[in-house]
């Protein structure tokens, strides 16, 4: 059976999750110019947020990247494949909750790699009534690892108090953490 996902147990996530949302509002502007994708400068953000920076520390985790997900109800059908296929932290920062991550099983004949015009990134984008079958769906209201190289999708039942924000940490490839998550 396919590992989706694990959830991590950090006694101070929401203290964290306020903290980035607090460096989202005030060091950068993807709440004035919305796209999916945002990628912050790592380096920046852990030095605003020193709770974050000591979590991984004490995991001996070395950071490489992280972006902020930004999405607004209502979503179209988001389901996707990352480029980045390495096991990555997901950790919510606003309205998260009562929204859901959902894993499928969709065969690769199925994708097909896009760029995204606003904000570079890739994925793999999953054609439209293709046949996919749910592994599994979580709620993310604490941090989370996942794996990107499974089809993924965010549904948002109904509306938020505004932008539903998450987000996404990856780190140095060799760690046996960005392999699989039975490392975690
Ligand atoms: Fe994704």
């Amino acid at each position: 059976m396919v590992q989706t996902h694990k959830f991590l147990d950090i006694p101070n996530h929401e203290v964290i999750g306020t903290a980035v949302y607090d460096y989202v509002v005030n060091h950068t502007d993807i709440l004035q110019t919305p796209v999916f994708w945002n990628w912050v400068n790592h380096d920046d953000l852990l030095a605003h947020v020193p709770e974050l920076r000591a979590w991984t520390q004490e995991q001996n985790l070395t950071v490489i990247r992280i972006a902020i997900i930004y999405i607004e109800y209502p979503a179209d059908d988001l389901t996707h494949v990352d480029d980045d296929q390495h096991i990555r932290v997901l950790w919510p920062i606003k309205n998260c909750e009562h929204s859901y991550t959902v894993f499928y099983h969709i065969p690769k004949q199925y994708w097909t790699k896009v760029c995204d015009q606003h904000d570079g990134a890739y994925h793999y984008a999953v054609k439209e009534n293709s046949p996919k079958k749910e592994l599994a769906h979580i709620e993310l209201v604490q941090p989370v690892v996942f794996n990107p190289a499974l089809p993924h999708n965010v549904v948002l039942s109904k509306p938020l108090d505004g932008p539903r924000l998450s987000m996404t940490i990856g780190f140095d490839e060799q760690d046996p953490r960005s392999k699989s998550i039975s490392n975690w």
